[in-house]
């Protein structure tokens, strides 16, 4: 029972008792609420008081329920609200004689016609959201398919020259491992974007020391073809070296092998700068990847972490899925992060930071092992 005044009271309907006299005799806590009228200034008065605009058509219908213990619905009424902006709603009403005592009660409900409005607009929203959704993941889908055929044709044709004996097994070896890492990495791209957009991509958070990452990601590259004719170099101090961030190491390693991989591969020959800076105060970690290639053309610039853009100028051959930088601006976001870019006219490369927010040194040291 006390339950169902709970919510009558809460329901968004102002809902309110007549006497035989258009009096009202109670009210819930929304019609006060919606009205700015509290119940000792309600109870007792008309109706009409609180009900303007068309009150005749209002009172015969009223009326003729009351002769009849009949009931309405929708008749359009304003409400008169104490501060005296009113508002539109929509009347529903009844009339009912009570058994016993013979007396016939009357009761209104009243929504407000912004909210139906509002209920529409959001139906609409929703819908037009759901339309757009449903044609980025064709589109998705159509380029994706696209993309995962790319690397097979070669891997087929060179198979077939290398049986036929046209070109040497090594040689084909050679681009059928290439083409079919690549493969794999697209194939592994498009699940981690079809996970995100689900959001079922899983994070395994824990206390990592992310020099220590940096550090695993340079010496990756450096010995990779990537990083073959690059000057990696890792700028850190011993705050940045001993502080430890809330992270899923996996997910954060991937990001940095992206944007540092990234940073070689569109240099090519050149300086690769890491940097490692803490902000104690704003509690916040940032990794500064810098390179000193051709940087990101001012017309691809504010589309880069979008799917599939693979248009830095120039690069050829050089571009993978294009899904990377999309990828790891979800991951970093994941992380309460940030990741942002900028081309830097003194160094003439890119500039990519990613902002990780970190744990105090205090709580920093890590769990013994074992
Ligand atoms: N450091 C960089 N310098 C120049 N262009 C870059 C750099 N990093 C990323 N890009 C551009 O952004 C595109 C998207 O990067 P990403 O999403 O990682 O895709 P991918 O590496 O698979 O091509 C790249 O293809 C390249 O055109
Ligand atoms: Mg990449």
């Amino acid at each position: 029972m006390q339950k169902t005044s709970e919510l009558i009271d809460n329901i968004p309907l102002l809902i309110c008792t007549l006497d035989l006299d258009y009096k009202i005799t109670d009210i819930n806590g929304y019609f006060a609420k919606a009205t700015g009228f509290n119940r000792e200034e309600l109870i007792g008065k008309s109706i009409f008081k609180t009900l303007v605009g068309r009150t005749e058509l209002l009172e015969t219908t009223i009326a003729s329920i009351k002769s009849r213990s009949d009931s309405v619905s929708e008749i359009d009424v304003v409400v008169h609200k104490k501060d005296g902006v009113d508002f539109p709603g929509i009347l529903g009403a009844a009339a009912w004689q009570e058994k016993e005592s013979g007396i016939t009660n009357i009761g209104l409900a009243v929504m407000e016609s912004t909210r139906l409005e509002n209920a529409r607009t959001e139906a609409e929203a929703t819908n037009k959201e759901l339309v757009r959704k449903e044609s980025l993941k064709d589109e998705f889908i159509a380029i994706a398919s696209h993309e995962l055929r790319t690397p097979i044709q070669p891997i087929l044709g060179l198979a077939l020259l290398a049986k036929k004996g046209q070109i040497s097994q090594e040689e084909a070896w050679d681009s059928v491992l290439k083409e079919a890492r690549r493969l794999t990495q697209l194939a592994n791209d498009i699940l981690d974007v079809s996970r995100i957009e689900n959001g079922t991509l899983k994070y395994n958070f824990a206390k990592s020391n992310v020099s220590e990452i940096i550090e695993y990601v340079v010496n990756a590259l450096k010995t990779s073809e990537l990083g073959r004719e690059i000057d990696f170099s890792i700028i850190t101090d011993e705050r940045a070296r001993k502080t430890y961030c809330q992270l899923d190491r996996q997910r954060i390693t991937q990001v940095l092998m992206n944007v540092i991989g990234n940073a070689a591969k569109f240099t090519i020959k050149g300086r690769v700068e890491i940097m490692a800076r803490v902000d104690t105060e704003k509690s916040r970690y940032d990794i500064i990847v810098s390179d000193t290639g051709g940087g990101i053309p001012a017309s691809v610039l504010p589309h880069m972490f979008k799917k599939f853009i693979t248009r830095s100028v120039g690069e050829g051959e050089k571009h993978g899925s294009g899904l990377g930088l999309f990828i790891s601006r979800a991951i970093v976001t994941a992380h309460n992060g940030a990741i942002y870019l900028y081309n830097d006219d003194e160094k003439r490369g890119a500039t990519f930071v990613i902002r990780l927010p970190f744990e105090q040194p205090s709580s920093q040291a890590p769990a013994p092992s074992d």
